[in-house]
């Protein structure tokens, strides 16, 4: 479990997140939606420990190295499809067999194993996303953090890495303004609001919540 107490994020003199206390259940797809701004990216970055909070406390009971952060865009290598992939497995000294076996599981899981031997930065939007998260999922973390994961994506690849993510046991944090996903993909989901998180339930009910009636 995530727990956050009395956490405040300023920008020069704007509070762009003001949360009291959040507790974020492991095993279960949570979910963070809000409108354009609401500071969903700037809670999730903090979570990760990729942005400093001006004041509060965050617990994620793990070390760093057991999170993973997706950006919305990937950054991918400049580089195969595999090597992508295997990336993060290299740089924490994995055999080179192991690192195979484990690429290879990943590119049946995502079902792109025709695009192994691709310049990663030849792909389409979604091929792009789905090495990503292979390559996010790759290590085996305990945690990972999605921001908007296909906010720029076809449908169809959607639907693919929404059923992936799913098939997944990991604990998981997907921020989202795309409200059909959340009650697709969330158990339970977090509604902000100009920093503040007005409303937490099951998506079903926290999407009649007035502060998304324009998201
Ligand atoms: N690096 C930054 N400097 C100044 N203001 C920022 C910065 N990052 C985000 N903000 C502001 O903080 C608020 C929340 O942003 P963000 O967390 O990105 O919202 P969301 O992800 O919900 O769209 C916005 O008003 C945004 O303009
Ligand atoms: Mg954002």
């Amino acid at each position: 479990m995530i727990k956050i107490d009395k956490l405040i994020k300023e920008y020069d003199d704007k509070r762009v997140v003001d949360i009291d206390k959040l507790q974020i259940p492991d095993k279960m797809i949570f979910g963070i939606i809000g409108g354009n701004g609401s500071g969903k990216s700037t809670l999730l970055k903090m979570i990760a420990q990729l942005e400093e909070k001006t004041l509060g406390h965050i617990e994620t009971g793990v070390d760093l190295d057991q999170m993973v952060y997706l950006f919305q865009k990937p950054h991918l290598f400049n580089t195969s499809v595999r090597k992508n992939i295997g990336s993060p497995l290299k740089f924490r000294k994995w055999d080179k067999d192991q690192i195979d076996k484990r690429v290879d599981e990943l590119l049946k899981l995502f079902d792109i194993e025709h695009l192994s031997h691709m310049n990663a930065l030849k792909l389409s939007g979604g091929e792009a996303q789905k090495v990503n998260l292979a390559r996010a999922l790759s290590f085996g973390p305990k945690w990972i953090f999605l921001d908007e994961p296909t906010a720029n994506i076809d449908p169809k690849s959607t639907r693919q890495i929404e059923e992936i993510l799913k098939s997944l046991d990991i604990n998981m944090i997907l921020v989202t303004h795309n409200l059909n996903q959340a009650t697709r993909m969330c158990k339970q989901v977090a509604v902000m609001f100009e920093g503040k998180i007005v409303e937490i339930s099951e998506p079903e009910k926290a999407l009649e919540h007035e502060s998304l009636q324009y998201v």
